[in-house]
């Protein structure tokens, strides 16, 4: 039995391996994503059980598990350098002549340059030992950085392990974590669903993503890596490109536009190339690095304190110019937070025409001092979106207004207000404002929530402007007559929309909490809540504390839960929801009991502890039969009592009698 588990695990391990390598470093599926999970939670599975067999990288590394409180310092065997920066042609033709006359007399072989894309990202070093990924640390201060393994395993495109002829026992990569910029914008569009503030920009995400503390975090944001160095000793190379192909050949993700040119003309061609179509890429870019191909060169010219001599870097300039406003007009979210947006005469900017920029909120325009017909500077940098860098004030007429955010909402009339610790004028008026309710229509039936197939933005447009839906629960009453005679519809686009509907009625519990809209509860609050309180009328009775008391769930999410539950029209949105068959409940989890050491007792858990997250402890109590409460009260048998918890349960706990018991007594119970 157990060697068959041993068996079953290393050719689990083997086959996803093989599959994980087909696909992120040849690009062949040979299995369906689905099948793919079914073997993957296999293994998970057994690995939970079985976890002295569990091979080192595992391919379920790659959805991390891992929490890191504190990451480890390491020295890099090799300091990880900067590179010098230039901002002009000139500069790249007197590097050229630098590093001829460094070689005059030493090296008369030709010199032949290695163009390559300067990654907006985070650097990061990537060691193997026999062909096994053994650390991945950040750049830190340059001699010294973190230990980032179990978050860089969960990048799909960074090799656990590769294989092949005559590898290096040991050997390190260089490269860059990116976020790519539609992963980036996806995590903004969540974030502002779950009315979280945005991310300024896709390299600070990155290097604070790499830095969560649950692996399984970082696996969900979608980071990227591509690798440009490789270092060891008797590497089978004579140039960067011969590494750079080695790499690839391995395994490793490398950006395709790199180039070797034989003359600076032809690198300055390179530079000017790129300088425009670096939009087109799938991340941010912020210049081009030039290095000499040859290695043996790149030795004679060696290094000055902080960077190579052999190499450069070309930083693009952000694509800038000058443009007329023409009007500030304002938009309203489903959320009811009015957005001021500049719109102005059209430009070209960096390949694309430019006439309208967000200007974010109030703050922006009292940053700018913006004033009617201003001329404004717009920018381009690395990420796409075009910013107002500033106002060209000797353009002003002396006679200008002054720009003034509204006071009432552009749609409906209403006083707009501001809360002191937000930015955003908010329009209150919820149920009136046709895009807060035609927002909250299209979050309902969004991929993400309710998944209702044959239905997208404009369909609840259409509906809306038909008279046809005021409330998301209307949607479940709409009827295949009503839907057949509106324009663009017939009568298969009707009967879509109504399996679309009557299919949605299977959405399980978390993802109809996130539909619902309710401020601060994103999809990952909703999976949480459901997670802990398994049906919707446990979470419309659950105290403030109890909410509080749910992992990761603070004070502001709970007040914005309790204060939704308490409005009788939603509560009556939800009746109908019910009727229609949505879900409402999770099954509760199926537990598989690993002991029944604690059956019969309950536990409440509070504060935060040294071995083991709060959902591993919970986890824990209920594989040994253990219960878990929702709050302190005469029923309770132990509060286990981490460090930070709240002084009213301690006192609460106290006052009953109730065992308080640290994460080491909890351990030796089980
Ligand atoms: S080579 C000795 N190549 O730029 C320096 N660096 O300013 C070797 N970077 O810390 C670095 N793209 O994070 C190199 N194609 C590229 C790069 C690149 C981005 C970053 C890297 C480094 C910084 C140096």
């Amino acid at each position: 039995m157990l060697e068959d588990s041993k068996n079953r695990i290393d050719f689990l391990t083997q086959k996803l391996h093989y599959f994980n390598n087909q696909y992120y470093q040849n690009s062949i599926s040979e299995i369906s994503d689905y099948e793919f999970d079914r073997l993957l939670l296999e293994l998970q599975n057994l690995e939970k059980e079985f976890p002295q067999f569990k091979h080192e990288n595992s391919p379920t590394e790659r959805v991390g598990g891992t929490i890191t409180k504190d990451f480890k310092t390491v020295k890099h065997k090799f300091p990880m350098l900067s590179l010098s920066n230039t901002y002009s042609k000139e500069d790249i033709f007197e590097w050229e002549t630098r590093v001829k006359k460094g070689l005059l007399g030493i090296d008369n072989q030709p010199v032949i340059f290695f163009c390559e894309q300067k990654f907006d990202g985070v650097a990061i070093s990537l060691i193997y030992e026999n062909g096994k990924l053994k650390q991945a640390i950040t750049r830190g201060d340059g001699t010294q950085g973190d230990d980032i393994t179990a978050n860089a395993k969960t990048i799909k495109t960074i090799p656990l392990h590769i294989s092949g002829e005559n590898i290096p026992a040991w050997f390190e990569v260089r490269g860059e974590v990116f976020f790519p910029l539609k992963n980036f914008e996806k995590l903004n569009v969540s974030q502002a669903d779950a009315g979280e503030a945005l991310y300024a920009n896709p390299r600070n995400t990155a290097s604070g993503t790499l830095k969560l503390q649950h692996s399984s975090e970082v696996a969900k944001r979608g980071l990227d890596c591509f690798l440009y160095s490789l270092l060891g000793e008797n590497l089978p190379v004579l140039s960067h490109h011969e590494s750079i192909e080695l790499l690839k050949k391995w395994g490793f993700n490398i950006s395709p536009t790199y180039k070797n040119c034989s003359s600076i003309e032809q690198v300055w061609e390179y530079i000017t190339y790129w300088e425009t179509k670096r939009f087109e890429l799938p991340l941010a870019t912020d210049g081009i690095v030039i290095k000499i191909d040859s290695i043996s060169q790149q030795e004679n010219l060696g290094y000055t304190a902080k960077s190579p001599r052999w190499a450069i870097a070309y930083k693009f300039k952000a694509a800038s110019e000058s443009t007329v406003l023409e009007q500030v007009t304002y938009q309203v979210g489903r959320t009811g937070a009015v957005t001021p947006v500049a719109n102005m005469k059209p430009v070209l900017l960096a390949g694309t025409t430019v006439k309208r920029a967000t200007l974010h909120n109030e703050d922006e325009i009292l940053r700018l001092d913006l004033h009617e017909n201003d001329t404004v500077f717009i920018e381009k940098g690395g990420e796409i979106i075009p910013k107002i860098i500033s106002v060209d004030i000797t353009k002003r007429k002396p006679n200008a207004i002054k720009i003034n955010f509204i006071k009432t909402c552009p749609e409906c009339d209403t006083l707009l207000v501001r809360n002191p610790e937000e930015a955003a004028w908010f329009c209150t008026n919820e149920k009136g404002c046709p895009p807060q309710i035609k927002g909250r229509m299209a979050h309902f039936i969004h991929r993400k929530a309710m998944n209702i197939d044959g239905m997208g933005e404009e369909t609840i447009e259409q509906f809306y402007n038909a008279n046809l839906i005021r409330n998301y629960a209307d949607l479940y009453d709409l009827k295949y007559e009503q839907i057949i005679g509106l324009e663009r519809f017939a009568q298969k686009s009707a009967q879509n929309v109504i399996d679309g509907l009557k299919n949605s009625t299977q959405v399980p519990f978390e993802k109809v909490l996130f539909a619902l809209g309710i401020k601060f509860v994103g999809a990952t609050v909703a999976e949480k809540l459901a997670k802990h309180f398994y049906s919707v009328e446990n979470i419309q009775n659950a105290t403030l504390e109890q909410l509080t008391s749910t992992p990761e769930i603070g004070e502001r999410i709970a007040l914005s839960v309790k204060n939704w539950f308490s409005d009788t029209d939603n509560l009556k949105t939800i009746e109908r929801l019910k009727q229609a068959g949505l879900q409402f409940k999770t099954d509760e989890k199926e537990i598989i009991l690993e002991s029944s050491k604690l059956e019969g007792l309950t536990f409440v858990i509070s504060g935060t502890f040294e071995q083991f997250s709060r959902e591993e402890l919970q986890e824990k109590i209920a594989v040994n039969g253990g219960k878990i409460l929702s709050g302190v009260s005469g029923k309770l048998n132990f509060l286990l009592a981490g460090e930070n918890m709240g002084p009213s349960k301690l006192e609460k706990a106290t006052k009953l009698g109730v065992k308080i018991i640290s994460e080491a007594e909890f351990l030796t119970m089980i």
